[in-house]
């Protein structure tokens, strides 16, 4: 079984994080930073995971074009979705509001994995959002291994 895991992010949290899930996985399987990396052909893939970092309520748009540009071909594999984001109260809404209704429909498990805030890592405009926004004034690591553990779980099952 091959699994194709395709990531957006901007500072490195969700790269961190399909690492991680990729050593927890079985079988053959390849990341994909949808920014930096070429994309394989998804036909060769049995399963596909699709996740990215969230900034001001959405996922980042490069996850939006591929979902939509390849809604036929990813309805008809094995499927996995995830979101990063601090967002703790909307979680449902974030991943809702982040892949089009066929694939949430279609796919077999869908996680938030956490998120983190590395002030260093920011433009000036993020860290001036973040202080004001969330209140923080340094750093902060939330990851969330269960739901990797738990994405890996059923993927794997599939
Ligand atoms: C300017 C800014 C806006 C953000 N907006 C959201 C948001 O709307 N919802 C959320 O859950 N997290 C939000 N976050 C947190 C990021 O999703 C989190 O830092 C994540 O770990 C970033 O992942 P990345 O390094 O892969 O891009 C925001 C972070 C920044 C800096």
């Amino acid at each position: 079984m091959k699994t194709l895991i395709i990531y957006a992010t901007k500072h490195g949290f969700a790269e961190k994080c399909s690492k991680l899930l990729k050593d927890k996985l079985s079988g053959e399987v390849i990341t994909v930073n949808i920014k930096k990396d070429t994309m394989p052909n998804i036909s060769s893939f049995d399963k596909i995971i699709i996740g990215g970092s969230i900034y001001m309520g959405k996922i980042r748009k490069e996850i939006n074009k591929f979902c939509t540009e390849n809604l036929d071909a990813l309805k008809s594999k094995k499927l996995g979705l995830f979101i990063c984001g601090m967002q703790k109260d909307n979680i449902e809404t974030e991943i809702a509001t982040s892949f089009p209704n066929d694939l949430l429909t279609h796919a077999s498990v869908k996680e938030s994995f956490g998120g983190e805030f590395i002030l260093k890592n920011m433009n000036p405009l993020e860290r001036f959002i973040i202080k004001m926004v969330a209140k923080t004034k340094s750093d902060v690591s939330s990851i969330s291994e269960e739901s990797i553990d738990k994405l890996a779980r059923i993927m794997d099952a599939l």
